[in-house]
């Protein structure tokens, strides 16, 4: 099994998004996949330009000479793909985003009614089999409602696609990750285990068990310890009037 991770956060390997990715993709790897981590922060990515020559003059290829051609053959390849994103004013980044706008030479461009009667466009020659799709992410406040944007977009991203988002998962409170204190250590590494379970668990069964997807979503510490902290940290640094 191949599995392609494009992470989206402009700290890329210093980043609380890639702290998760090493530990899913740990567990993935130890349950045999094949996985590719890669930086969006260091790929040349420009804007998609609306012209939609990829639909119609040069089909399935971009105008636009960057490193997007290479990541789409990637996207192809893989059986899943996992999008990691921090939250960023509540959706993915600017980076993610433009990742995602400049995937559409993959498509047909011509519509078709869905089984609900909505509108999406017709599968393209070639892209009947779309990988199915986990998402990572994690954001500054503590609670898991900030993920409510994201969750939803990457179910119609899916949509779209043709497959299915397998696997969430969601960490508020983020900035914590990283931190070095003794005090933290044993809370971080229960965490730790946890996504590597998740990661083994998505190539074993194609999905998480009931008990991860519960223990996922239960905090590192508790709100209160957390925002005590954030906010000594922000007095600490910014300037006083
Ligand atoms: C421009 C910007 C916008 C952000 N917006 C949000 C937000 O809407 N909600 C939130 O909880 N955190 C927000 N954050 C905080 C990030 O999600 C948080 O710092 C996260 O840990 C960054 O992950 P990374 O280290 O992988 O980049 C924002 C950060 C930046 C720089």
């Amino acid at each position: 099994m191949k599995i392609t991770i494009f992470n989206g956060s402009p700290r890329a390997e210093k980043g609380n998004t890639h702290w998760m990715v090493q530990e899913f993709m740990k567990g993935a790897e130890s349950a045999g996949a094949i996985v590719e981590n890669i930086f969006l922060a260091g790929k040349n990515i420009h804007h998609c330009q609306g012209c939609f020559t990829c639909w119609f003059k040069t089909p399935g290829k971009c105008t636009i000479n960057d490193d997007m051609a290479e990541l789409i053959e990637k996207f192809k390849l893989a059986d899943i793909l996992v999008f990691a994103t921090p939250v960023y004013v509540d959706h993915v980044t600017g980076m993610m985003k433009d990742f995602l706008d400049r995937l559409v030479p993959l498509g047909d461009p011509h519509f078709e009614k869905d089984e609900n009667g909505e509108c999406r466009h017709v599968v393209k020659v070639g892209c009947e089999k779309p990988p199915k799709l986990v998402i990572i992410s994690n954001c500054g406040f503590p609670e898991q409602t900030h993920f409510q944007v994201i969750s939803h977009y990457f179910k119609r991203v899916a949509r779209n696609m043709r497959t299915e988002v397998i696997g969430e998962i969601y960490r508020g409170g983020g900035e914590i990750l990283r931190e070095k204190s003794l005090l933290l250590m044993p809370f971080l590494y229960g965490y730790k285990k946890l996504l590597q379970k998740a990661g083994k668990e998505i190539v074993n069964d194609l999905k998480f068990s009931p008990e991860t997807a519960l223990k996922l979503e239960k905090p590192i510490v508790p709100d209160s310890e957390y925002i005590k902290s954030a906010n000594q940290y922000w007095d600490s640094i910014v300037p006083k009037e």
